[in-house]
């Protein structure tokens, strides 16, 4: 039988270094809250329960905490007491007899399931506590890690610590797990007698030691324990997410000139073969296919890009755009809603939005849907082969036959048959020497005037 595991995230944080309106675990990296990153390498170590404690007030956080994971439950710490009291408000939640309890912080959106994966095969080897630690280029702030042999003897935080103490670099990273069966009495057996007055988390280990439990360090890389506190150290741990991120698409086979201008969403798929160029932005929910190119300077959110696409450069693809394969946009060009058939091509200067353009559809320069009449949006739908003249107005809803064509600077507000012209402009008319009657007129008005 699998081992059942708890997971239970510290969400509580005041935030008040970040300056914001917004509580601290909702501040995003990668496009998504940091606390969804937790929740999210919860569910890769298969928690059979997430728990998340949130402050008083924090109704925003439970509403991100359900949209994540349905079945996770969220649970209130009315007064910010320590962390032991924290993961106490979650007492509901202990009560379920899982095997494994991990204490994790909703702040830290670095960490990796591999290092919980560790701690939960420590656990299943029997230890009953076991506490993530790091080796701190600055151990400053953090508790330390005492330990003697391989047994774990306490963590002292650094108000408490001794200068000798001190000198430890061993820290606790602030990460701990549990076996389900000593959890709560562990928890309900710590005070608040230190310089803090606070329920300290860190304290179970002292405890179960006293009750001959068996306590265990883990070691974690410092960068996945980060905990963001400002908006600086928002940034570092955005820098550091994505550079990982795009590591690992180059090892899966996609090219990058410059990586370090393109900036991932966690969800964004990239498949091998895909060459970006420098400054591509993706925004939430995109796949890129295999073969695709995509040219400097895109910004592509919500999309899923074909096979062999070729996007940019200065390309702006929008949520609900679907290029199939060989498509094409190109520069200056938006595309929003629209479905995009194999082969069609946009290339300059366009805007097309809540459309489908049919296979091998070549749209002109300057082209516009003209989607919104102010109040609702509209569709346009152009078939299979077809060719829109350059600055043309396709006022939607409107429809463009398969083969159509519709002539240059065009306003459309008519469908277009199949295999038929369109043109929608005044006719030109050619006066012969007009030329130079203008000339000689504007000769006469500016020799007037100077005369004057
Ligand atoms: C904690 C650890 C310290 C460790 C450090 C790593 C304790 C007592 N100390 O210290 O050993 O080196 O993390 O970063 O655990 N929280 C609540 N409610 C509370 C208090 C805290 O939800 O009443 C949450 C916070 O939002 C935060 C987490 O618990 O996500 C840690 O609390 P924090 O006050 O930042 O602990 P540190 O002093 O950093
Ligand atoms: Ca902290």
């Amino acid at each position: 039988m699998a081992r059942t595991c708890l997971s239970l995230i510290l969400a509580a944080g005041e935030g008040t270094r970040m300056r914001s309106s917004l509580p601290k675990v909702l501040h995003e990296v990668a496009n998504i809250p940091m606390l969804s990153h937790v929740m999210r390498v919860c569910s890769a170590v298969q928690s059979d329960k997430v728990a998340v404690v949130v402050g008083k007030g924090s109704e925003v956080v439970g509403e991100v905490v359900k949209n994540e994971n349905a079945t996770a439950s969220v649970h209130v710490q009315t007064e910010r007491l320590g962390t032991a009291h924290a993961t106490l408000a979650a007492r509901e939640a202990l009560e379920h007899d899982s095997d494994d309890v991990l204490v994790l912080f909703g702040d830290t959106p670095l960490l990796t399931p591999e290092t919980l994966w560790k701690m939960r095969e420590v656990l299943a080897e029997g230890v009953c506590v076991v506490v993530v630690g790091f080796y701190a280029n600055d151990p400053t702030g953090y508790g330390r890690l005492l330990e003697e042999g391989d047994k774990l003897l306490a963590i002292r935080e650094h108000a408490e610590a001794t200068e000798e103490e001190r000198k430890v670099e061993f820290c606790n990273g602030g990460i701990m797990g549990f076996s389900g069966e000593n959890a709560l009495a562990l928890l309900d057996a710590v005070d608040n007698k230190n310089a803090k007055g606070e329920y300290y988390l860190t304290d179970v280990v002292e405890i179960a030691n006293s009750m001959g439990l068996s306590v265990k360090a883990l070691e974690a890389p410092e960068a996945e324990l980060i905990g963001v506190n400002t908006r600086n150290g928002l940034a570092e741990v955005e820098e550091l997410w994505q550079k990982t991120a795009r590591e690992n698409l180059m090892t899966l086979g996609v090219t990058m000139q410059a990586p370090h201008t393109v900036f991932l969403s966690a969800d964004t798929v990239i498949e091998p073969d895909v060459e970006l160029e420098p400054n591509v932005v993706f925004g939430p929910k995109v796949i890129v296919k295999s073969g695709s190119k995509i040219k400097a300077f895109s910004h592509i959110e919500g999309a899923v890009i074909g096979e062999h696409a070729d996007i940019g450069p200065f390309a702006r693809i929008r949520p609900g755009t679907e290029l199939s394969s060989g498509a094409k946009v190109g520069n200056f060009v938006e595309v929003k809603n629209a479905l995009v058939h194999e082969g069609a091509k946009i290339n300059h200067l366009t805007y097309v939005g809540d459309a489908e353009i049919g296979s091998k559809t070549n749209i002109g320069a300057g082209t516009i849907t003209c989607n919104y009449d102010g109040m609702n949006k509209h569709k346009t739908t152009i078939g299979a082969g077809a060719f829109i003249g350059s600055n043309s107005s396709l006022v939607a809803p409107v429809k463009i036959g398969d083969g159509a064509y519709v002539a240059s600077g065009s306003v459309i507000t008519e469908d277009v048959p199949g295999n038929a012209l369109g043109i929608g402009r005044g006719r030109q008319s050619n006066k012969e020497g007009m030329g130079e009657e203008i000339r000689a007129r504007n000769a006469a008005l500016k020799a007037e005037r100077s005369a004057k």
